[in-house]
């Protein structure tokens, strides 16, 4: 059975400074992230001793902490390989061509994410997503690592904007991280990710109108 593992960054710690600086990624992959993978491997194992003992009464704390620590390694683990110290600029071809479909403009999207992120009340994330029913882009705003989502999409990329991925740095001025971060897109990774994420297929095709701009 597969157990989930804490990823190797691409890159040192202090690579993505003066944007992030190395304590933050130190403390934020080796600590915040690795407690993610920890606690959901050992809520797993947990499930499969409920199982084993038939006895389900702890299913739903059980299923608050899968959703939980599992999503936040997803996100994290997304996030890590989203940046590269040789980052910024804006993306190309079909990605481009989409987000421009989609939002307008990249800077129309860029304005959308970055103020998904500025405006979390709480613990959350910002995220592009690729819906798969309707075949488009959209942003999402995530709450915790796992609420507040619309089901089915896709992460491609994703902003941390958590206290922990930032505050050591940028203090109470928030705005200055997810700004930094624009920075640090790795732009190869996203268009990656969505090439495979435009083959997912959920089987629901009645579900969107197919004929542009009338989904
Ligand atoms: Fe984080």
């Amino acid at each position: 059975m597969a157990t989930y593992v804490l990823p190797d960054l691409d890159y040192d710690f202090g690579a993505l400074e003066p944007h992030v600086s190395g304590e933050i990624m130190e403390l934020h992959h080796g600590k915040h992230h690795k407690g993610y993978v920890e606690k959901a491997n050992e809520t797993l194992e947990k499930l499969d001793d409920a199982r084993g003992r038939k006895d389900f009464s702890r299913i739903v704390g059980l299923e608050k902490a899968l959703a939980f620590n599992l999503s936040g390694h997803v996100l994290h683990s997304i996030f890590w390989k989203n940046l590269t110290p040789d980052g910024g600029d804006a993306p190309s071809g079909e990605l481009a061509r989409t987000i421009a479909r989609d939002f307008g403009s990249f800077e129309a999207f860029k304005a959308q994410l970055t103020e998904v992120a500025a405006t979390i009340m709480g613990s959350g994330w910002a995220a592009l997503v690729w819906e798969p029913i309707a075949q488009r882009l959209l942003t999402c705003q995530v709450y915790d690592h796992q609420s507040n989502l619309s089901q089915g999409g896709v992460v491609l990329m994703a902003i941390d904007a958590w206290e922990h991925a930032y505050y050591l740095q940028y203090k109470n001025q928030k705005a200055g991280f997810f700004k930094a971060v624009w920075s640090l897109w790795n732009w190869d990774d996203v268009a990656a990710r969505f090439q495979g994420a435009r083959g997912l297929n959920l089987q629901v095709p009645e579900a969107a109108s197919a004929t542009p701009g009338t989904r």
